[in-house]
């Protein structure tokens, strides 16, 4: 059982309050904004679902799925858009939610693609934030918890598509940069 779920890094409760307390900076930060709340799919899910109902102000929810890793843990560096938002982003203020900026590369492309359809701005809000892996120098304004250079599982994370269901945050130390291990 350890071997698979890893050591709990972020627990529950600890992870409700965090989202509590960023659904209250956000709320105040976008008051009478036109918010739009991108989630970035699958990873964001969990995470996604608890910060919409902390936010209270009445905004907008859209999807973006996007796919990067592909079955392995190792960043292949490359962003794909696998489905596109349903809404228009002209003119709206727009708040990515993404489950964790490791390389940056995600968030940048993202910002990149959204940007060229005119937002009237454009921000990110991560729950996790792995900053000594970073690549390139992207800005993001609400992070939840910034973690370690571990691989971790749970609330919405992936190892090979599994895990996302954990109601906590794991440290999967059995598995490698390459996602070897098991
Ligand atoms: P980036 O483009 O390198 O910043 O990677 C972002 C994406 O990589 C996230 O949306 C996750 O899907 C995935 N990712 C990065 N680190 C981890 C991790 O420790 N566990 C699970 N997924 C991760
Ligand atoms: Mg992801």
């Amino acid at each position: 059982m350890e071997r698979i779920f890893g050591r709990p890094i972020v627990t529950q409760e600890e992870m409700r309050a965090r989202i509590k307390e960023l659904g209250r900076q956000i709320t105040a930060d976008y008051g009478e904004k036109d918010l739009l709340l991108v989630g970035i799919l699958k990873g964001a899910y969990a995470f996604y679902a608890d910060l919409a109902r902390a936010i209270r102000i009445p905004l907008r929810v859209d999807f973006l799925v996007v796919s990067s890793y592909g079955s392995k843990a190792k960043t292949s560096g490359k962003v794909k858009v696998v489905t596109d938002l349903t809404e228009d982003v002209a003119g709206r203020d727009v708040l990515l939610v993404e489950d964790i900026v490791d390389s940056g590369l995600t968030v940048q492309h993202l910002i990149k693609t959204l940007s060229k359809r005119k937002p009237k701005s454009i921000r990110v809000c991560a729950l996790l934030s792995k900053p000594d892996r970073r690549k390139v120098d992207v800005e993001v304004q609400y992070v939840g918890f910034e973690i370690p250079n571990k691989y971790v599982v749970g609330y919405g994370l992936d190892y090979q598509q599994k895990y996302r269901n954990l109601p906590y945050l794991a440290v999967l130390d059995t598995v490698d940069d390459e996602g070897q291990g098991f």
